[in-house]
């Protein structure tokens, strides 16, 4: 019988809820470190300024930077692998126009949040000039963000439930 956490009523054709707890709870987790990362960005060139000796919170910015990164980029090949799981288990259907756009969007905030902490730790640990790509990819987590929250807002006002797939739902 499987757990709370990882059951995944996904046996019917078109789920409402197509998430486990655990896909769910992984969601948020990484919306609220990708937040913190761009808060903590700022203090890294404070860090690195020849003239000025750091703060001690900008070191402690500096590295929860490094450290919450590295976890965002497991979560985000974890949370990959779930949804690839569920939709093996699910019933194939032909999906439509509004499920692929979405499933374009999101596999495109996979792609860009995995690479942005590959980027990250390439330039902290091997070669410094990967903090271009670093750079860039941080603009293209902020174009598809921007879209997937504007659809989120838009499922919202239709009230069609979508926005409830990811409310976790503890009983
Ligand atoms: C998905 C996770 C991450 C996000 C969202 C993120 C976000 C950012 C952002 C917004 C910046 C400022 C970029 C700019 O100059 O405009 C930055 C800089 C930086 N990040 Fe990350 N980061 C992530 C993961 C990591 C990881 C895993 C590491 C290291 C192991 C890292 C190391 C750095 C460094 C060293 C800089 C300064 C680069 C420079 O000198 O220009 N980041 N990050
Ligand atoms: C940068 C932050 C965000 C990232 C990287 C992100 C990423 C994703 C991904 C990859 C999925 C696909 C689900 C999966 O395979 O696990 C998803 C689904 C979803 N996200 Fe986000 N998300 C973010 C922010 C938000 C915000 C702020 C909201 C609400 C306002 C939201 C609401 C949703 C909803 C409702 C779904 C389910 C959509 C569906 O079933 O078609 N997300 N998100």
């Amino acid at each position: 019988m499987p757990s709370k956490l990882l059951s995944d009523p996904c046996n019917e054709k078109r789920p409402k809820r197509p998430y486990s707890l655990l896909q769910i709870l992984l969601h948020w987790l990484v919306v609220i470190l990708i937040f913190e990362q761009w808060y903590t960005s700022r203090a890294i060139p404070r860090t690195h300024n020849p003239l000025l000796p750091p703060s001690d919170a900008d070191l402690l910015q500096h590295a929860l930077h490094i450290y919450a990164g590295i976890v965002i980029g497991i979560v985000m090949a974890l949370r990959r692998m779930l949804a690839y799981a569920s939709y093996r288990r699910r019933p194939q259907i032909r999906p439509r126009l509004t499920e692929r756009l979405a499933s374009i969007v999101h596999g495109g905030l996979y792609f860009a949040v995995f690479f942005q902490a590959a980027t990250g730790f390439v330039t902290t640990y091997l070669w410094g000039p990967a903090r271009v790509f670093h750079a860039y990819l941080w603009d293209v987590i902020l174009i598809l963000a921007s879209v997937h929250i504007a659809a989120a807002v838009y499922h919202l006002i239709r009230g069609d439930g979508v926005l409830r797939r990811m409310i976790p739902r503890f009983r």
